[in-house]
């Protein structure tokens, strides 16, 4: 671990980018400890490190528990994650011990979006599979029937979650000539007519779609969401895409529904475990897709991501405004 600067303990528990290090060290209030690896904290150091830490700055990656927040002790303050998603976090045991929370909303919104739409299209025309055949030899001839897939055009979409992701998902759909986009959740949103959304049952978004974007949060009414019954109403010419979180899935029936036809074609940026162990049955799957939790991967992006995750924890650690306080 790598020590800098003095006075309010800081621990960040993986390398970031240097915008959210610069921030962090030229405050002049904070000693920061590191976990200066690409390599997710083990849990052994993660306690060790949080052991009477003011602030933590961490990772999805990260399980943040009551036994994280007991080992860091009453001097805890704030807790910043580089990222939107906060379903690694016990919110209620956070809340009860008072500690703050900063993540990061928004500057991650576009990157994301389009980042699903690689995924669908690569997913839908079979992208992956069409670089393989040209590297083994498969690529005999220009063939009439051969690896054909589905096209955006005259195509009804379905997102759940129209939230700030989905919305940039649906906004970057359009151009496309898509014609009836779809979405479901807990509440009607006043913006969905920008996209011309139709809130819609979950039941009749999975049945009607010929594409679906999963783009909610991990909650224990999203968790295992897409499960057989869910894969069984879709469409046998319907894609499957999942951006969110893996635990929104049930993989086993995800790959009972691909491999009989169920469904025509998955695509995954997100997966239960991450990584995905090499030899689980869906990477056996050619008409499964899945990538490496890539959505929020361009370098201003992730620069933006740890500086606002900076700036975050240093509120918190300051007792003033968070640029992005989750309150909820
Ligand atoms: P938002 O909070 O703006 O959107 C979340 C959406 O989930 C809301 O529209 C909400 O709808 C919806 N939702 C919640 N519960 C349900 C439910 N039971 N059924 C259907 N929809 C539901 O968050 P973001 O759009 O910024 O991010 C969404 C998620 O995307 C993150 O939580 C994260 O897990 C994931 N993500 C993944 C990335 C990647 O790299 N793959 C990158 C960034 C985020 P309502 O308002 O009606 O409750
Ligand atoms: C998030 O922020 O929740 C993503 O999954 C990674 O950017």
């Amino acid at each position: 671990m790598q020590a800098v600067g003095r006075m309010m303990k800081v621990f960040v528990t993986r390398r970031i980018p240097q915008e959210g290090m610069k921030i962090l060290s030229s405050s002049g209030v904070t000693e920061v400890c590191q976990w200066d690896s690409d390599e997710p904290v083990p849990r052994a150091e993660l306690l060790t490190g949080v052991h009477g830490a003011h602030g933590l700055l961490c990772l999805l990656s990260d399980k943040i528990d009551a036994e994280v927040l007991d080992t860091a002790g009453p001097n805890l303050k704030v807790i910043s994650t580089l990222s939107v998603g906060f379903d690694h976090m016990a919110l209620d045991e956070i809340k009860k011990r008072g500690i703050r929370v900063g993540y990061t909303p928004d500057v991650l919104t576009d990157a994301t979006a389009e980042l699903t739409l690689a995924l669908l299209l690569a997913t839908a025309r079979r992208i992956p599979e069409g670089v393989e055949e040209v590297k083994n030899g498969g690529w005999s001839s220009w063939k009439p029937l051969w690896l054909c897939g589905y096209g955006l055009s005259g195509s009804t979409v379905g997102i759940i979650g129209l939230g700030r992701i989905g919305l940039a998902i649906a906004r970057r759909l359009l151009p496309f000539g898509v014609k009836r986009l779809l979405y479901s959740g807990r509440t009607v949103k006043s913006n969905a007519a920008e996209v011309n959304g139709e809130f819609v049952s979950l039941d009749a978004l999975v049945s009607e779609s010929d594409f679906i974007v999963v783009s909610c949060s991990l909650t224990p009414e999203t968790q295992g969401l897409c499960d057989k019954t869910f894969f069984n109403k879709m469409k046998n010419t319907a894609i499957f895409v999942n951006i969110s979180r893996g635990a929104v899935v049930n993989q086993e029936d995800l790959y009972e529904a691909l491999k009989s036809g169920q469904i025509a074609a998955a695509g995954l940026d997100v997966t239960t475990p991450e990584p995905l162990p090499t030899n689980h049955p869906l990477l056996t799957l050619k008409n499964c897709v899945v990538i490496p939790h890539l959505g929020s991967a361009t370098y201003s992006t992730r620069g933006e991501m740890s500086a606002l995750a900076a700036r975050n924890l240093l509120g918190g650690l300051q007792g003033t405004d968070m640029p992005s306080e989750l309150t909820a």
